[in-house]
């Protein structure tokens, strides 16, 4: 009797996890920007590695453009735990997590890593599955900002919606700010109560026909976007080689129109000017911060690939503007003040990527748009 009363008490406990119901966060009032090693280098990451793409954060402008979650994904660990507890293999992360954490935040940075709501990681690493209290702290030790929760291996009889919310608990618990990015491949009512970000997608590829299909799933969940509550269509590409300058630039500007996590996901330490210009446009990068933190939808559309998305900003006077065309031909495309609510009339037009200010137009705005490309404009009326 004893012992079976033992027993629960030690199982309840477990599952309860943190013992709280804190489930507030507010630690990215903005979407957060980075970098993620998945994209690019998958499980063949290193400590080294990662020192050279921070040095590169730095050194390239990253940084001052506002990057600055320099986040370990799957594969830094060991398969199974060490005394209880995840460790980084030690062939790869010699020096143990903490040493890259600190080396990260002298230079202004923050460490982002990986864990797993299963027993195992889609790696096969070990995961968090009833270790989340003794992670949550070991990652607070370590000096950890930001967590990615993976959803593979779950253990049997689990719940999602619990097991998230067990780490979301231990990690407030633990009294480090940790930015908890959810990771579950699509949207459910349960993740903006718990995630500061969470995917609303599968994974991405570096291919076209992949950015539009993102594009489409995550704007269904457009209303749910706010301070510290985003819309994640996963990791950028931008700088991977499946696609063209053009497609990567678009790239670029619907995820900040759509007010999603800016994460680069490319080798920062060889980067075409191209890449680097795209991933460091401050005017576009202003578009994707802005404090209001709606995300932009769909305000006009021909029907065959011709879109206008608009993005509200924290000045109402102001409209963010993409003209997406996602067609195989270049193509004219128009946005008209009203289907974004502002009155008929006068209103000025600048160019996010020429930076310049293109003048006074009347009622409406049009310009050539290359096939599968983007022009990016702000639109300022007199009288909204
Ligand atoms: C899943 C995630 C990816 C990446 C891999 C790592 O597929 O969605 O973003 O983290 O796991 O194994």
């Amino acid at each position: 009797m004893k012992n079976k009363f033992i027993f629960f008490l030690t199982f309840g406990l477990l599952l309860t996890g943190c013992g709280s119901s804190d489930l507030n966060h507010n630690f990215a009032p903005t979407p957060p920007m980075g970098w993620n090693s998945w994209n690019k280098f998958g499980c063949g990451i290193s400590d080294q590695l990662i020192r050279q793409i921070a040095d590169a954060m730095v050194t390239t402008g990253m940084k001052d453009a506002g990057y600055q979650y320099v986040t370990l994904d799957d594969c830094w660990q060991l398969p199974v735990r060490q005394n209880g507890h995840l460790a980084a293999n030690p062939e790869t992360f010699p020096n143990g997590i903490k040493s890259l954490a600190d080396y990260l935040h002298a230079k202004g940075l923050k460490l982002g890593i990986y864990s797993d709501r299963g027993r195992f990681t889609c790696e096969k690493k070990a995961g968090s599955y009833n270790y989340e209290n003794t992670d949550a702290r070991d990652f607070a030790d370590w000096g950890v900002d930001f967590v990615k929760y993976d959803n593979c291996n779950a253990a049997a009889f689990s719940d999602q919606t619990e097991d998230y919310k067990r780490m979301r608990e231990c990690l407030n618990n633990s009294g480090r700010p940790i930015v908890f990015s959810v990771c579950a491949w699509g949207f459910q009512d349960w993740m903006p109560g718990i995630g500061d970000l969470w995917r609303t997608t599968g994974d991405i590829t570096d291919k076209w026909s992949r950015i539009v299909e993102l594009v489409d799933t995550n704007e269904q969940y457009a209303s749910y976007s706010s301070p510290s509550h985003w819309n994640d269509p996963d990791m950028l590409e931008v700088g991977n080689d499946g696609m063209t300058d053009v497609e990567y630039r678009s790239q670029f500007n619907l995820w900040s129109i759509m007010a999603a996590p800016l994460i680069a996901g490319n080798d920062l330490r060889h980067m075409s000017k191209t890449t680097l210009e795209t991933l460091t446009n401050k005017e576009v990068i202003d578009v994707d911060q802005d404090p209001l933190g709606q995300q932009g939808t769909q305000v006009e559309s021909n029907g065959h690939g011709l879109l206008v998305y608009m993005k509200n900003l924290s000045d109402a006077n102001v409209k963010a503007v993409v003209l997406f065309n996602r067609t195989d031909w270049g193509s004219p495309i128009t946005v008209h003040w009203k289907a974004m609510g502002l009155a008929d009339g006068k209103a000025n037009v600048r160019d996010l990527w020429l930076h310049k200010d293109l003048g006074e137009f009347n009622n409406s705005f049009k310009s050539y748009v290359p096939s599968h490309g983007v022009v990016m404009i702000k639109v300022t009326s007199s009288n909204p």
